[in-house]
């Protein structure tokens, strides 16, 4: 195996999602594993959160069928609802692998139609209908949405297994936006109600709304960033206790002694204004070390804080070690901590200017995950 590697560690994995079950008490969860668990691996994820027997969770979620697909190959047997829309092919794949389509619009179902006749499916079909609440992104208008459920619930190839919205900005500090997308939601179901249209299950909540948010709980919630360790923002409050999921390492490999006025990497970006020693670590941004971390990364190595230096390369970074004693071999630790110090996403995301949820999804798959219990 090669020398750069990631850890997910399944013990913070399990600690969040159980301080995640202890908030939002009896509710359900659908745990959101889509892009590969961000990162850390699906299956491996789904298995460790199913070890956790009367406490796993209810329902997983994926963005697209072919996702859903590697969870069954794997025996996976909860409920996976597809948060995206699908094509033909895709409702295809939804009956073979009994998986719950987001559906909103007729398209939708249409297409689901069309696939049950090709099945010779005698099933009703199980779906969840998505409300667009001011998100603008997918689902029904909300002003549309109740003659759409009716159209669904008086369709007896249908089951609404549950009705959902997503949130815009749960995770920002002023929740007014939220509010106004929760009241549309609770005006759509009000609705229902009065007319006694069973829609199954209600959820919203993100991790945002999640951790500030309990009047969004409904009858399941959808963490998906707080299982692996982060808060969606540094907005939110920190109600659920968490610890990232994913560390990532490597080695030095090489170590060079550079005089002043030497420049290190491509277009020679860094540039020595004494003699130091470089050294060189087997990672790059082909691993998902991407090239705006330039100049900026820092990396523990022997219990100290480093600077990477010089343009990051596909398959190699360096850093400035001064005149400190290390070698190759030595460990280098990218994402993670020792006693004293620690470097997780936020560090990297705030020189990119992003979130933690881009940093874990890009570490791409050529970096072996290594399970630690
Ligand atoms: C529909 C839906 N629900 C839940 C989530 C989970 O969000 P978070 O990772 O912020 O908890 C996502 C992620 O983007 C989503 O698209």
């Amino acid at each position: 195996m090669r020398p750069t590697y990631a850890v997910i560690n399944l013990s913070n994995l399990k600690y969040n999602y159980l301080n995640i079950r202890r908030k939002i008490k009896d509710v359900k969860v659908m745990a959101v594993v889509k892009a590969d668990a961000y990162g850390h691996g699906s299956v491996e994820i789904a298995n460790a959160l199913n070890s956790l027997k009367v406490k796993k969770p209810e329902y997983f979620a994926v963005a697209i069928p072919e996702e859903a697909i590697e969870l069954r190959k794997h025996n996976i047997k909860q409920p996976i609802l597809v948060f995206d829309p699908f094509n033909k092919v895709q409702a295809e794949l939804i009956f073979k692998y009994n998986l719950i389509p987001t559906v909103c619009s007729v398209d939708h179902i249409k297409l689901l139609l069309k696939a049950k006749n090709n099945f010779a499916s005698g099933k009703r079909i199980r779906v969840h209908v998505k409300i667009n609440t001011g998100m603008n992104r997918l689902g029904i208008d909300s002003d549309y949405a109740f003659d759409f459920v009716r159209r669904i619930s008086r369709d007896n190839n249908f089951i609404i297994d549950g009705i959902y919205t997503h949130f815009a900005n749960s995770d920002e500090r002023d929740k007014t936006f939220a509010n106004l997308q929760l009241k549309r939601f609770n005006d759509l179901l009000n609705e229902l109600k009065k007319e006694k249209i069973n829609f199954g299950l209600a959820h919203t909540a993100n991790s945002g709304a999640i951790v500030d948010m309990p009047e969004a709980y409904f009858d399941m919630v959808r963490p998906g960033i707080l299982l692996y360790g982060y808060y969606p923002s540094t907005e939110t409050s920190k109600s659920i206790k968490i610890k990232p999921v994913m560390s990532l390492y490597s080695v030095v490999t090489a170590v060079k002694k550079i005089t002043s006025g030497e420049t290190v990497s491509y277009g020679r970006k860094f540039k020595a204004f004494e003699e130091t020693k470089i050294v060189s670590v087997p990672i790059g941004y082909a691993d998902g070390f991407t090239r705006g971390l330039t100049n900026s990364a820092k990396a523990i190595i022997k219990g100290k804080l480093f600077q990477q230096v010089g343009t990051v390369t596909m398959d190699r970074i360096m850093f400035n070690i001064g005149n400190e004693k290390i070698l190759p071999k030595d460990k280098v630790i990218l994402l993670g901590k020792n006693k004293k110090l620690k470097i997780d996403a936020w560090d990297w995301a705030d020189i990119l200017k992003t979130i933690p949820y881009e940093i874990i999804c890009g570490i791409s798959k050529r970096v072996p995950r290594i399970y630690k219990d």
